[in-house]
């Protein structure tokens, strides 16, 4: 089963492909173990065509237009635990993708490494900014690149080795005390 840290790196270079400047990736866990992911970019959106095309997984099957597997196999991944995904887009402003999982389903994948996903994330797309938050009933961390580079200066490039290290060890840190 697939890992939804690896799903979420997925839906991530969509953002990064549509050439967003920052991107927010807020995961939201409640008391009644549902997963709400919101992915949220700045970058150039979708027609309304290519949103319907995309959203409909009846329709993307019969159009002749390239349409890749990111977004299908995600809502798949949702929908196997009751969940589901639904996208909002405007041409020019950008793109949200919102899924929810029942995290309690037999069928939910486990969430995987999300210090390391972001790690990757931040080191693979220096030049955007990452809005990273993890919020369960227990508390709740954020990773904003932004405040980073405040903190690093201009000196220190975000895909810097020292960098990704520190993610990944803060991240985890966070990860524990939630
Ligand atoms: N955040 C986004 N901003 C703009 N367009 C998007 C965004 N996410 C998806 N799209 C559009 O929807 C299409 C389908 O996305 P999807 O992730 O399902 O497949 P893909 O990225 O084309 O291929 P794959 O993910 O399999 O490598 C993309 O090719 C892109 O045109
Ligand atoms: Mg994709």
């Amino acid at each position: 089963m697939k890992e939804l840290s690896l799903h979420l790196l997925d839906i991530v270079k969509n953002s990064t492909a549509a050439g967003a400047s920052l991107v927010r990736v807020e995961l939201t866990e409640a008391e009644d173990h549902t997963l709400t992911v919101v992915i949220a970019d700045n970058g150039r959106g979708m027609s309304p065509e290519m949103l319907a095309a995309v959203s409909d997984p009846f329709t993307t099957t019969r159009t002749t237009r390239k349409v890749g597997l990111g977004i299908p196999l995600y809502r798949l991944a949702a929908e196997q635990t009751g969940g589901s995904v639904t996208l909002e887009s405007t041409e020019g402003v950008g793109t949200t993708v919102t899924a929810v999982f029942h995290l309690d389903h037999l069928d939910c994948a486990p969430l995987g490494d999300l210090p390391g996903t972001a790690a990757l994330l931040i080191q693979g797309s220096p030049q955007i900014d990452f809005r990273f938050s993890h919020a369960t009933p227990r508390g709740s961390y954020v990773l904003d690149t932004q405040e980073m580079r405040e903190m690093l200066g201009p000196e220190v490039p975000l895909d810097a080795p020292e960098v990704f290290a520190w993610v990944t060890e803060y991240l985890a840190e966070q990860e524990a005390g939630i």
